[in-house]
């Protein structure tokens, strides 16, 4: 059995807290959250006993493993804490907003060999590991072009934006992981973007449309699509090209009937709205690799590493898009 305790229960925490102990060789033992009440929501509803402090969890000898959850700019201080206690980590994305921080993180505790594991959690998803597996087996030849798309359904509220470092880091870093597992190492990048759906975003100095284009070691041209807002639901395709063909991996719904009638034709379930229910196989995948990497003291398929190229790749963007040249990397 491996013992986990939990910083953070809010949306992603209490989601994370509950995968932990429903899993058949993981004992959720403690969750803290600095808003006591979410951390006994969340102990009631999973079993788990509430800690005190980050310490008594961290100073806990008999866990071995802690999940981050809790809002980005703790996760440095905590995933640090805890590597020094021989914990093995489980972060949500971003590591951090400031590269020089997340540097200054692994320089402090790469001497350890920590198990890190990065919460990019759409490497977990069935479908898209289905698509790597036939990219890597040559289904469709020399990889070509990639065309990810992922819209939101609705805007944050304010306070979130306020936050989150900018689209690019917030929610642009789960494609830019997903571009270097399907296409590899990134070597330029030229970001355009644009407010086209909240005002309140645009005042914030951020923004809620974009549209980058990157180019990869191998020559492949990578394309991004992102928007805060999809009325029709949470939009996540991916389409990879290439010599020999192309692989799709389309949106998901509840069933797959569609309605046939006077007013129209293949008309379908909505697309799976959110991340919570769009990934919930994903977000079990990936716990159960965390379990695996830890009983097995293998390393993660999505490190620490991969926390910072994908950073690397946001903050290129950002670059990009205030001084609209395209940015190259080393
Ligand atoms: N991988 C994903 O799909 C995904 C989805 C959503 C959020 N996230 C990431 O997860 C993190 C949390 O996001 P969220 O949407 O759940 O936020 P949230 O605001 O809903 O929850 C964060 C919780 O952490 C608590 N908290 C604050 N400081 C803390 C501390 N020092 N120690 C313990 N708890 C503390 C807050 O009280 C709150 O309950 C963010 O870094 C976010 O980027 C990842």
């Amino acid at each position: 059995m491996t013992r986990i305790g939990v910083f953070g229960c809010g949306r992603i925490g209490r989601m994370h807290a509950l995968n932990i102990a429903s899993h058949p060789r993981t004992e959720l033992v403690s969750v803290f959250d600095v808003i006591e009440e979410a951390a006994r929501e969340t102990a009631r509803v999973t079993g788990a006993k509430v800690a005190s402090s980050i310490e008594a969890i961290v100073d806990d000898h008999q866990i071995d493993a802690v999940l981050i959850a809790s809002p980005t700019d703790t996760h440095v201080d905590l995933m640090t804490l805890a590597a020094k206690a021989g914990k093995a980590v489980l972060c949500e994305k971003p590591i951090d907003l400031d590269m020089d921080r997340v540097k200054s993180c692994w320089a402090e505790i790469a001497s350890l060999d920590p198990v890190v594991m990065i919460g990019f959690n759409r490497r977990f998803d069935p479908t898209f590991q289905e698509l790597e597996r036939r990219l890597s087996s040559g289904a469709i030849g020399k990889l070509e072009q990639l065309a990810i798309t992922s819209r939101d359904p609705a805007p944050p509220p304010a306070a979130y934006i306020k936050a989150s470092g900018g689209l690019f880091r917030d929610m642009t870093i789960h494609d830019f992981d997903l571009a270097r597992y399907f296409a590899g190492d990134i070597v330029e990048v030229h970001a355009t973007g644009a407010n086209l759906v909240e005002p309140e975003i645009e005042a914030l100095g951020d923004i809620d449309s974009a549209m980058i284009t990157m180019r990869t070691v191998s020559g492949a041209l990578v394309h991004i699509s992102n928007s805060r807002r999809a009325i029709y639901g949470y939009d996540q395709r991916i389409e990879a090209f290439g010599e020999s063909g192309m692989l799709q991996a389309g949106n998901q719904r509840d069933t797959s009937l569609s309605f046939w009638g006077s007013a129209g034709t293949d008309i379908k379930d909505p697309i799976m709205d959110f991340f919570i229910e769009r990934y919930t196989p994903a977000y079990h995948a990936e716990i159960d690799h965390f379990i695996d990497c830890i009983e097995k003291g293998t390393k993660p398929i999505v490190g620490f590493q991969d926390g910072l190229e994908a950073l690397r790749l946001a903050d290129a963007a950002l670059k990009s898009l205030r001084t609209g040249q395209t940015v190259k990397l080393d």
